[in-house]
């Protein structure tokens, strides 16, 4: 069979990212130009920035992504982009740039939701993963628990009444002066630090499957303020330690139950929250009582990325589930 080259544009936040596949799950090439540096005085992502800088680079990183991989245009069989959720000027640059290629070289154009990506990025790294399954999807904006039922349909089972977990992260690293994007900084000190020196609450809102992390982000807020007010030492190690384990003991706990009740033996990690090394070794010693095995994508994987788009293009472009040039962006995309 004549093998399927996709190629894929990923551009709803800070990350400005092209890669090849072939065959939906063999990345042929990755290319990914971060604007961080640019957003870090700002202390977050500033949209309107965010969007004239997609504009300068797509061009060079859509370029780089075919040349590392050795394709010309001529050898593209479709276009996978994010469509939403994200940042709308930021999407339509990367929507408007794949419309335009795939309008010029008579191919599909596949639009692609961004948590489905997420979830996708195991299906790169673990050749055996097949769906049903269940995940975690953990990243700046989103914190869901899903049935994964088969490529491209889902059930959700939970997601979080307020804050995502990356955004608590990012919130408590800004509270302290740490800088952005929170996650990893908070990671990284935490291992400096005692996981059990401050009892922050957890959210466990009576035992269902939805998230809450507002009510603890204010508790850390309120320990930092009186420290400050007292005018006592704030040991950082220990409240992004302390702070960390009551984010990822709640995630962790809530998707090995959801997978017991569910009958699963397998949790696929998904988003910026998975690369959380505490979050990666708590669930996994969890589950292992269950029998349940822990997937998660690497590191490269788990934050922004067009393979991970290019995965889930190439499902959705075997099912027949192709768009249009009417396809906008939507921001508030639901999976
Ligand atoms: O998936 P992603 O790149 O973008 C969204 O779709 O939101 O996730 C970014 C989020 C940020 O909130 C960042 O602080 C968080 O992922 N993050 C982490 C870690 N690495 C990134 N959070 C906790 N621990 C980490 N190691
Ligand atoms: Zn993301």
């Amino acid at each position: 069979m004549k093998d399927i080259i996709t190629l894929a544009i990923e551009s709803s936040c800070d990350e400005t990212a092209a890669a090849v596949l072939k065959n939906g799950r063999e990345v042929l090439s990755n290319i990914i130009s971060t604007q961080i540096e640019l957003h870090k005085k700002f202390g977050g992502v500033v949209p309107e920035v965010a969007s004239r800088k997609h504009i300068e680079n797509i061009d060079v990183v859509v370029q780089q992504a075919l040349d590392k991989a050795g394709i010309k245009f001529k050898d593209i069989d479709h276009v996978a982009v994010t469509y939403g959720p994200g940042l709308v000027g930021a999407l339509l640059v990367g929507l408007s740039h794949a419309k335009a290629l795939a309008y010029s070289l008579n191919i599909p154009l596949v639009g692609v939701n961004h948590i489905e990506g997420h979830v996708s990025a195991n299906y790169i790294e673990h050749k055996d993963l097949k769906p049903p399954f269940i995940t975690l999807i953990v990243s700046g904006g989103h914190t869901h628990l899903v049935e994964v039922k088969d490529y491209g349909e889902y059930e959700i089972l939970g997601k979080t009444r307020d804050d995502a977990s990356g955004e608590a992260f990012d919130k408590i690293a800004r509270a302290m002066n740490l800088g952005y994007p929170g996650g990893p900084i908070i990671d990284n000190l935490a291992k400096k630090g005692n996981k059990h020196a401050i009892e922050f609450p957890r959210a466990y809102l009576d035992d269902g499957y939805d998230f809450s992390f507002s009510g603890l982000k204010s508790s850390v807020l309120n320990y930092l303020n009186a420290k400050k007010m007292k005018k006592e030492e704030i040991v950082v190690e220990d409240v992004a330690a302390s702070f960390q384990e009551a984010v990822v003991e709640v995630l962790s706990t809530k998707a090995i139950k959801a997978a017991r009740e569910r009958g699963y033996r397998t949790i696929a990690l998904a988003g910026g929250v998975a690369s959380n090394s505490a979050l990666r070794e708590k669930i996994t010693n969890q589950a292992k009582e269950f029998n349940i095995e822990i997937k998660y994508p690497p590191l490269i994987l788990c934050t922004d990325n067009a393979a991970m788009i290019g995965c889930a293009g190439y499902y959705n472009y075997i099912k027949g589930r192709t768009h249009d040039m009417s396809l906008n962006a939507v921001p508030n995309l639901k999976i």
